[in-house]
């Protein structure tokens, strides 16, 4: 294929993914915005196989289907309540893959770059590499958080901003001994060194953070990884990768100040790392009395309500409930009650995550609100059903300064006439803490799997 038709289909590649993110950005439009994601990137590797640039086609078939099937086999077997894991893995082969061609660009002898130009790719090659290694590590750590391999808990170093300091200085210094010595054989040297260090500070970086902070760093290390495509794409004179990985890379970091703004947190003190500590006070112990109640309490409460609010959250997920929360919101809708969905930013395990159930289960968009929109209506409220969600609905947030979440706006369901909280016992959510709303005067517990006691309601509330 000639240059030309390559760099035209790149353009219509690039086009298209501008056009999934605008789609991707609404519920309505997200399936659409899907389509132009995938027709592009199937426009982008056709025409980069088909370019000049390949040498061997069987090297290149091999990459292909070894990758393409395990990308499948995962996409395939992979469980809606894992997908975070998913995205944090393949984080890490974004970043995995710049250190790679960084080094494969060093070592590359048939370079006919001199002079400024091979500066250029030298600082290009040492950015990649750094870039990578932090996504690299970084995103393998929050793998093992996410999945519980490692601890959700933060872990603080008391010398943590000197060793960050430390490492930010020796990457200055290590770049200078790069870049005077790039034509000698000693240039290797201060290369391995940085992608050490880099590595290291990816690793203390995300150990640095609490659990329930989680969703910052996911959406950081997505903008990460947009970079690292970005340098990788600079490294190998690939307009398209460039163009893509600095839409990612942008759209990541849009993403993590949302996510701060979400948070209460700043977005400084994430990459500084050992955010989601607290003033280091003891939280307070969750004390009072539990009220249970029934399946026949919850549909005669249900039956009096005019305004419901149902808050959900990850434990939906887990329940796979949000069939049965459809068919239950088509119910008393038809009985002219007014339904509302809160949905909390950082609810679930991933950004979206419970829109993407409620669409999939076809709750009606126009009853599917934002907390900060509805936030303010908690009085007005008759009843706020609350399914597998925990830390998103926490009092403690607000009242207690030394809670791990201090600070985090949440779902204020308790300023509500009644709550009802769907989960099968009194087990913590992320955060790993009590939560008060459990032991509130307005609220009553319905134990067992969301699924199971919603599917129980139904039936009662359909006889
Ligand atoms: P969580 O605080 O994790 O609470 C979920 C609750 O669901 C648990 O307390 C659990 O209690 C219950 N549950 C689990 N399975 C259930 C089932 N089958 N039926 C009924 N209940 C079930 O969830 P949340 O309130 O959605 O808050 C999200 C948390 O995850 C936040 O701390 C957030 O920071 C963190 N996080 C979010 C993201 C993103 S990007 N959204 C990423 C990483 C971390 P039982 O075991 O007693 O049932």
């Amino acid at each position: 294929m000639s240059q030309g038709l390559v760099s035209m289909s790149y353009i219509v590649a690039s086009i298209l993914f501008i056009l999934s993110l605008g789609g991707l950005s609404k519920q309505e439009t997200a399936r659409r915005g899907n389509y132009y994601g995938m027709i592009g990137m199937a426009i982008a590797i056709i025409a980069t196989i088909m370019s000049d640039a390949v040498s061997s086609y069987t090297i290149l078939i091999i990459a292909l289907l070894l990758g393409g099937a395990l990308g499948a086999k995962a996409a395939l077997k992979v469980e809606m309540t894992q997908m975070p894991e998913l995205v944090a893995l393949m984080h890490s082969l974004v970043g995995m893959a710049a250190i790679l061609v960084g080094y494969a660009n060093f070592m590359d002898s048939s370079s006919s770059l001199a002079g400024a130009e091979k500066t250029i790719h030298h600082v290009e090659i040492y950015i990649g590499i750094l870039i990578g290694s932090v996504t690299f590590s970084g995103s393998v750590i929050a793998f093992g958080k996410l999945c519980g391999r490692v601890t959700g808990k933060p872990v603080l170093l008391a010398v943590r901003h000197w060793l960050n300091l430390a490492m930010l200085l020796s990457v200055i210094c290590l770049a200078a001994l790069f870049i005077i010595g790039a034509d000698t054989e000693n240039a290797i040297l201060p290369l391995v060194l940085m992608t050490i260090i880099a590595l290291i500070f990816g690793v203390h970086m995300v150990m640095a953070i609490g659990g329930a902070d989680m969703p910052i760093v996911v959406s950081m290390l997505n903008s990460y990884s947009g970079w690292a495509a970005a340098a990788t794409g600079f490294m190998l004179s690939n307009d398209l990768l460039i163009i893509t990985g600095a839409l990612v890379g942008s759209s990541g970091a849009i993403l993590s100040h949302i996510m701060c703004r979400a948070m209460n947190r700043s977005f400084i003190s994430v990459i500084a790392g050992g955010f989601g500590n607290t003033a280091g006070g003891i939280t307070e112990e969750v004390e009072g009395d539990i009220q249970p109640i029934d399946v026949t309490g919850v549909v005669q409460i249900l039956r009096d309500a005019n305004s419901i609010m149902i808050i959900p959250g990850y434990g939906m997920a887990v329940a796979q409930a949000q069939h049965t929360v459809n068919e239950i919101t088509k119910l008393l809708l038809n009985c002219n009650k007014k339904v509302r969905f809160g949905i909390h930013p950082v609810a679930g395990r991933m950004p979206g995550h419970m829109n993407v159930l409620l669409a999939e289960a076809k709750v009606p968009y126009d009853i599917v609100y934002e907390m900060d929109e509805i936030n303010d209506d908690f009085p007005n409220i008759d009843v706020t059903i609350v399914i597998g969600a925990n830390d998103i609905v926490n009092p403690s947030a607000l009242d207690d300064p030394n809670s791990p979440i201090a600070g985090m706006p949440v779902l204020e369901c308790w300023k509500g006439h009644a709550t009802i909280v769907l989960k099968r016992s009194m087990a913590s959510g992320y955060a790993g803490i009590g939560n008060p709303l459990f032991v509130h005067e307005n609220t009553q517990m319905l134990f067992g799997d969301a699924n199971e006691s919603l599917q129980s309601v139904l039936i009662s509330l359909q006889s």
